[in-house]
């Protein structure tokens, strides 16, 4: 089986057909593409599953196309509660934020492995919204790559990843963030970061109070190793200058570097020639995935300012390498509460 890419206001009904019928789809968003189902049918769900071959104990994420929606998969505890969902909605919503919030009993556990919290965002992705205008569902939507590769960020990516487990994949274009949404959990009305992603600390701190960032295992898209590539992958945190790869070696770098630095390499990919962190993460995972199939033996990136979006970009970046690291026995240079 190869899924079919579709497109358009026919892609849409085909999407909606399969979706009905309990299928997965692959769809567009404006973060990652997502592998989605629908959220009310366990059997759709545990589709989810298989195609990305993720464990049962990994939960989903349920996509809305309006804020209106919410009532129908969360069950909000209290006034405080919601007074800061509103808020923080009326701000980021439809957009690249997730709330973890208390889930809806009938909501099937599976969605949520089990957890008595779901994690909820309204997409702004205006072909996601028609499929779930037309289906009248909420949709549970993990990222549609296989589980711990590279996140797809156009249609063509999801074909790669899962071409030959699903039946139906809707191009709607390059995705504009190009990076996860951002996930929250509410602390007693304050803001815990979860993941990072394109709606920054600066930005939530014009809402309420941002707790510091701690980093475990048992947070959302916390496993170490994530978003990896087939090739080794480093972080060079060295002075370039007194850098020298002994094997066939590819790039990853934020501005364009100096001709010294490209003579060392033989494939480079810039992430922004203009010095925009956003541009930056748009082409992240694209690159990633450019440099995995390329010729190259070995891949290195060097750091991103870590401030506004490069923050997610440098969390991605990290996961990314973590099995490199692993393998050599390389110290993470300071980077172990990331872990
Ligand atoms: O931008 C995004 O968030 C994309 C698009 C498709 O919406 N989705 C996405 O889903 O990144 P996924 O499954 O690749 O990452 C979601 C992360 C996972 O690490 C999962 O463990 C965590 O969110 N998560 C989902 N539901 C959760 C819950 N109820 N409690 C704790 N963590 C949860
Ligand atoms: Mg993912």
């Amino acid at each position: 089986m190869s899924a079919r890419i579709v497109d358009g206001e026919e892609g849409v009904s085909e999407s909606v057909e399969v979706l009905r019928g309990g299928g997965v789809v692959g769809l567009p968003s404006e973060t990652v593409y997502g592998l989605a189902a629908d959220c009310f049918n366990p059997i759709a769900i545990a589709r989810i599953f298989e195609a990305k071959n993720r464990p049962l104990t990994d939960p989903l994420i349920v996509h809305l196309p309006e804020v209106m929606w919410l009532d129908r998969v969360v069950r909000l505890e209290s006034q405080d509660q919601r007074i800061m969902v509103e808020k923080l909605a009326h701000a980021f919503w439809p957009g690249p934020l997730t709330l973890l919030l208390p889930k809806h009993p009938d909501l099937p556990d599976l969605v949520t492995s089990g957890s008595d919290w779901v994690a909820v965002r309204v997409t702004s992705h205006p072909l996601f919204q028609q499929v779930l205008y037309h289906l009248n569902a909420p949709l549970a939507a993990p990222s549609a790559n296989r589980f711990g590769k590279i996140s797809p960020t156009t249609a063509q990516h999801v074909q790669f990843e899962l071409g030959h487990k699903i039946e139906l994949i809707l191009d709607g274009g390059p995705c504009v963030h190009g990076m996860e949404s951002t996930i929250l959990s509410l602390q007693e009305g304050r803001i815990q970061i979860l993941r990072p992603g394109p709606i920054t600390e600066d930005l939530l701190n014009e809402i309420g109070h941002v707790l510091p960032t701690v980093r475990n295992v048992n947070t959302p898209g916390s496993l170490p190793g994530h978003y990896a590539p087939k090739k080794e992958l480093h972080i060079l945190n060295m002075d370039i200058k007194s850098f020298a790869p002994t094997r066939s070696s590819g790039l990853i770098a934020f501005t364009a570097p100096d001709l010294e630095t490209l003579a060392l390499f033989d494939v480079v990919e810039v992430l922004s020639p203009s010095g925009d962190l956003k541009e930056a993460a748009a082409n992240f995972y694209g690159a990633l995935r450019n440099l995995d199939s390329s010729k190259v033996d070995i891949l290195y990136a060097l750091p991103i300012p870590e401030e506004g979006i490069g923050v997610a970009i440098m969390d991605r970046l990290r996961r990314s390498s973590y099995g490199s690291r692993i393998k050599m026995d390389i110290p993470s240079s300071g980077e172990a509460s990331d872990l």
